[in-house]
């Protein structure tokens, strides 16, 4: 039987990892996934993570499950990020949170129920947006539609021609937004933006959903929020998929979290129910180790303060070497402005490398990036650097 079944291409994010993993040569470089490195080339433990382990080594008494939306003071904390700690919404108990394997089942979850109990058959990405967006809302039963969001030639957001297909996007479709530091052009709508687009979502009528991933990984904790934060002073209902892989360092601990914010409490417990028949039938209930670390560090004054620190640290070290990628390529004699790369937000730069390029990078320099072009910043260290810039000039020769 199993005979029939075709060979599956190799995952274009995930499938680079294996790829690099099998890679003989000991110059390679991979800035394929997102995972942040520290000057040593290594992907750290947070002190503040080491700690609340430390703590709950001590302190945990028991391993049986969680109910089906994960740890209840997890929620909590979750929703005060997102909204802020004096948001009316949590006042008005408005929202519900769960728990969920990373971003991805909060994304899965978020589609789900938008497919099941809200009979919707639509959702909108940005174009591009991260390569698995599509293969998580059509394995719901979503078409997947795009709006414009990049300019290939000023290398910015094309927002004048956002709007115009968004114009497309009907009453009750799902329109996806990326909380901050776009995956994969790391350009981000401005203020004014933001405040265009939810008018326009509320006038229009979609539902929006967050992909909320890098909290605090463009300016701030707080200042990260603001394009959610604008949508909720004119959306009752919308949905949200966030994630502490990045944030927390806490990539294969798989700790997201779905949440649903709803016009009252009450219509909020209804929904949240299906919400939980959904998780049942899917996974029954989520993995506690991640959530726990979580809410243990957002939960005492001092680890959140040194997590914040934390936070603050791998984002200006991205930033850093965002200049330093700017200052080699000029080095190098490549022509052309890289400037954008400096304005762009978060762990990745969309370089405009076409797939030729990106494949050459691979075969003749033993560097892997994404085949969009898209290059993990966050990957960058003083040690690489060089080696990086000498292959894309290169390429661009
Ligand atoms: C990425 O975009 O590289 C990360 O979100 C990791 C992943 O799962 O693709």
């Amino acid at each position: 039987m199993f005979e029939s079944v075709p060979l599956a291409p190799a995952d274009p994010i995930l499938g680079l990892t294996d790829a690099f993993s099998a890679d003989a040569r000991s110059t390679k470089i991979n800035l394929g996934v997102g995972v942040y490195k520290d000057e040593a080339g290594t992907t750290p433990i947070l002190a503040s993570v080491k700690r609340a382990e430390a703590l709950l080594l001590e302190s945990e008494k028991t391993k049986s499950y969680l109910g089906i939306q994960g740890l209840p003071e997890y929620g909590a904390h979750v929703q005060k990020l997102l909204f802020g700690a004096d948001s009316a919404i949590i006042a008005n108990n408005r929202a519900r949170t769960a728990q969920a394997p990373g971003g991805t089942g909060a994304l899965r979850i978020a589609a789900d129920f938008a497919v099941s109990h809200l009979n919707r058959t639509k959702i909108w990405v940005s174009n591009p947006t991260w390569a698995n967006h599509g293969a998580v809302f059509k394995a719901a039963g979503l078409e997947v539609a795009q709006y414009t969001y990049y300019n290939a030639e000023t290398k910015d957001l094309d927002f004048d021609a956002m709007v115009e297909s968004l114009k497309s996007a009907e009453a009750g479709d799902l329109v996806l937004f990326h909380g901050c530091c776009h995956n994969p052009t790391g350009i981000d709508p401005t203020s004014e933006q933001w405040k265009i687009l939810a008018d326009m979502s509320a006038t229009q009528g979609w539902l929006p959903l967050f992909d909320f991933a890098y909290q605090g990984f463009a300016v701030g904790i707080e200042e990260d929020a603001q394009g959610l934060r604008t949508f909720l002073q004119n959306h009752d209902e919308l949905l949200i998929a966030s994630s502490f892989s990045k944030n927390f360092g806490l990539y294969n601990e798989r700790t997201g979290a779905f949440t649903l914010v709803a016009k009252s409490s009450d219509v909020a417990d209804s929904a949240f129910s299906q919400v939980k028949v959904g998780i049942r039938s899917m996974y029954s209930n989520p993995p506690a180790h991640g959530a726990k670390v979580v809410s243990t560090i957002l939960g005492n004054d001092d680890l959140y303060t040194q997590w914040v620190a934390e936070v603050a640290e791998m984002r200006v070290r991205i930033h850093k070497m965002r200049g330093l990628f700017v200052a080699t390529l000029a080095d190098k004699g490549v022509e052309g402005d890289f400037s954008f790369i400096e304005r762009q937000n978060g762990m990745f730069s969309f370089s405009g490398l076409t797939p030729d390029q990106v494949t050459k990078l691979r075969e003749d320099y033993a560097v892997y990036i994404v085949g969009s072009g898209r290059i993990s910043v966050a990957g960058m260290t003083l040690a690489n650097m060089d080696a990086l810039c000498t292959g894309i000039a290169g390429v661009l020769k």
